[in-house]
């Protein structure tokens, strides 16, 4: 039972004499929550030096509740009685740049009907706070944690877009750059001239003693663009340290005022009508000398400690960790130990995503099986976002180890990936890019929009129509996996009608070194005027989407409450796995990876063979078997049903 279910229970129990009065229920809240939080604290910020910090946190908490406005009080408190609203099967979202969209938030708005009209009611906006002219990494560079930036629009058209979508039913995701600030922050202003307060508010050295030391052990994250983790400003004449971009100073959270002040920022952020909050590249938070400074016990404890006191102040909000590190340290975002279901409650499930990729170009489902397979299962209480692209590349993080398990040698095989993916070998379909390669250690990233990686740009340059529709299958079997796995689906925007690759980032001066902009399109409105009178690929896709997404609403089966049985196919073409409900409701989802037809024996899919008279709840068809096996065309995919 985690945090959030004892304030359900609290909630509920005391439904007669404080059920609408918000104010007693975040005592209660705090109340409940305080030992938590006095305990993540000070396993941070010794209690001997920093009591007078856990006082002021102590004063905060109440002013910051305090700021939160009266409606979304009373949102947090349906959303505690109604439990966890994110796992449900009605969920399914998009990803999308606000002015790669439709110029602006304004723009935005008019577009809600084409999400309702695709059946998407959750929305993840990339960063519309100010950031530096220039390269900024796509806003991840952030010059105000919860204004809005006047290209895309005001506070005004932010806050009317919230309650629109509310009235609607709709879900907002925004992001909170926990990490680092700009180097244009009125931080970091004020560190650049000088004042030691706000020096200590990143990690900052007069010489290049302790950068040394730390350059041991840290990896680098952007190799090609922004090598080292330190920076010489010469303003101060000092080092800063700047784990992602040059311009992105990474903040000090062993300072205690540092973590008061932005969960100041947080909670403003979440007034403005936000439901998730996505903290970006939290796996970095703390550094320690001597390791590599990612996921590191402290960072968990931080990210906790943030969650508990949001939890006090704004239950209706919740957290999605974008760590995008190993399997096995990803789930530990969701909490563990003592802390197990009390840190994030939605996860990226990169690892679902990195190996999907890994099965299109090996043709083959077994490392993605065996990956997930020896993943221990997550709490309760939390979720996956399922995707199958975003706005950045796409990391083969996944373990050596299980590559070896399987009986492939795990360098040749990430060569072989990287070869696929950015255009090495003739005979594949994909035309991606390659992202910071690092020659020192053969490592690379692949950038490039789904469609183009999956085939289709090529098929269609090469006018090749059997290869258009196949590319065409891969598209649409890679989002039914992310609709039928247990989670909160995210389709990238562009990609429910197949958009390709986008080069005009090549002439850009900020942009023509990050090859991620060539998976950052503008969406092709031309096109989706289209698509009712057209039939061509983009109608396909759009169509065979929302098909799929009815599908999944109408099925509770799909809603995450850790019901997934993966299945042992006995071919390695093959994925299958079962979302159980009840005797009769479940539906069992089963994918060719191969180009080629491939059969399965009627046992492998338990109790959904032949005696269940099974029908394909996509096509509405009833399965027919063949002596005893069942044979799926290239790429497809069943929805299977058993027959009540
Ligand atoms: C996250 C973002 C990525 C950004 C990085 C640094 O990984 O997704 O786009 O570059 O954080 O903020």
């Amino acid at each position: 039972m985690n945090q959030a279910s004892i304030h359900k229970y609290l909630a509920t129990e005391s439904k007669k004499t404080i059920a609408n009065d918000v104010e007693a229920l975040f005592e209660q809240r705090l109340a409940t929550n305080l030992t938590l939080i006095k305990d993540l604290f000070f396993s941070l910020y010794t209690e001997k030096d920093h009591k007078n910090s856990f006082v002021k946190l102590l004063r905060t908490l109440p002013i910051l509740f305090g700021q939160r406005p009266s409606p979304l009080k009373v949102l947090d408190v349906q959303r505690i009685n109604e439990g966890n609203w994110y796992q449900s099967e009605q969920l399914v979202g998009m990803q999308l740049y606000v002015d790669h969209f439709n110029k602006d938030l304004k723009g935005l708005e008019e577009k809600l009907g084409y999400f309702e009209k695709l059946g998407v009611n959750f929305v993840h906006l990339m960063p519309i706070t100010p950031r530096p002219q220039g390269e900024n990494d796509g806003g991840y560079a952030v010059n105000s944690y919860y204004e809005v930036d006047p290209r895309f629009g005001s506070t005004e058209d932010l806050l009317d877009l919230t309650q629109k979508m509310r009235d609607k039913n709709m879900y907002l995701m925004l992001d909170f750059v926990a990490n680092h600030t700009s180097n244009e922050y009125v931080w970091a202003k004020k560190a650049m001239a000088g004042d030691p307060k706000y020096q200590n508010y990143y990690h900052i050295y007069p010489d290049r003693t302790l950068p040394d030391e730390f350059e041991k052990t840290l990896p680098e994250i952007f190799p090609m663009t922004s090598p080292g983790n330190f920076t010489f400003n010469t303003e101060m004449k000092k080092w800063v340290m700047t784990v992602f971009n040059q311009y992105q100073w990474d903040l000090n959270y062993s300072n205690p005022e540092v973590f008061i002040e932005m969960l100041g920022n947080l909670i403003k952020l979440a007034n403005l009508g936000v439901d998730v909050v996505r903290l970006d590249a939290l796996a970095f938070m703390w550094k320690k000398l001597g390791t590599v400074s990612q996921n590191l016990p402290e960072a968990h404890a931080l990210i906790s400690l943030f969650r508990m006191c949001l939890q006090v102040i704004a239950p209706g909000v919740i957290f999605l960790a974008e760590a995008i590190v190993a399997p096995k340290e990803i789930i530990k975002y969701f909490g563990s130990g003592t802390m197990k279901g009390n840190e994030c409650e939605i996860a990226y499930n990169a690892t679902l995503m990195a190996l999907l990729w890994d099965a299109i170009a090996t043709k083959k489902a077994v490392l993605l099986y065996k990956n997930i397979h020896s993943l221990p299962e997550k709490p309760k209480e939390t979720t996956w976002i399922n995707y199958i692209r975003c706005h950045d590349d796409i990391g083969l993080g996944f373990e050596d180890h299980h590559i070896h398990e399987i009986g492939w040698n795990a360098k040749s095989h990430r060569k072989f990936l990287l070869d696929y993916y950015c255009q090495k070998i003739d005979w594949s379909p994909a035309k991606g890019h390659m992202f910071m390669y690092n020659p020192k250690t053969g490592d690379g990233r692949i950038t490039g929009s789904a469609a183009s990686l999956l085939g289709l740009e090529k098929a269609l340059e090469q006018e090749d129509q059997s290869k258009i529709e196949q590319a065409i299958a891969k598209i649409i079997m890679m989002h039914g996996i992310i609709l039928s796995y247990g989670g909160v689906p995210l389709i990238y925007a562009g990609d429910e009608i197949g958009t390709l690759n986008d080069y005009s980032y090549l002439k850009v001066h900020n942009k023509k070194e990050d090859s991620r902009w060539v998976n950052r399109p503008h969406q092709d409105w031309d096109t989706i005027a289209q698509i009712d009178a057209q039939k061509n690929h983009h109608s396909q896709i759009f169509y065979s989407l929302q098909h799929l997404i009815r599908l999944r609403k109408q099925h509770p089966a799909f809603s995450d409450r850790n019901n997934i049985i993966l299945y042992e196919a006995h071919n390695p073409h093959y994925l299958i796995y079962e979302r159980p409900m009840g005797k009769n409701n479940g539906v069992l989802v089963v994918c060719n990876f191969d180009e080629v037809p491939q059969a399965i024996y009627e046992n492998t899919l338990g109790s959904y063979g032949s005696k269940a008279n099974p029908t394909d709840l996509i096509s509405g068809e009833k399965i027919t078997f063949r002596d005893g096996t069942l044979r799926l065309m290239p790429y497809q995919m069943l929805w299977l049903g058993k027959t009540k």
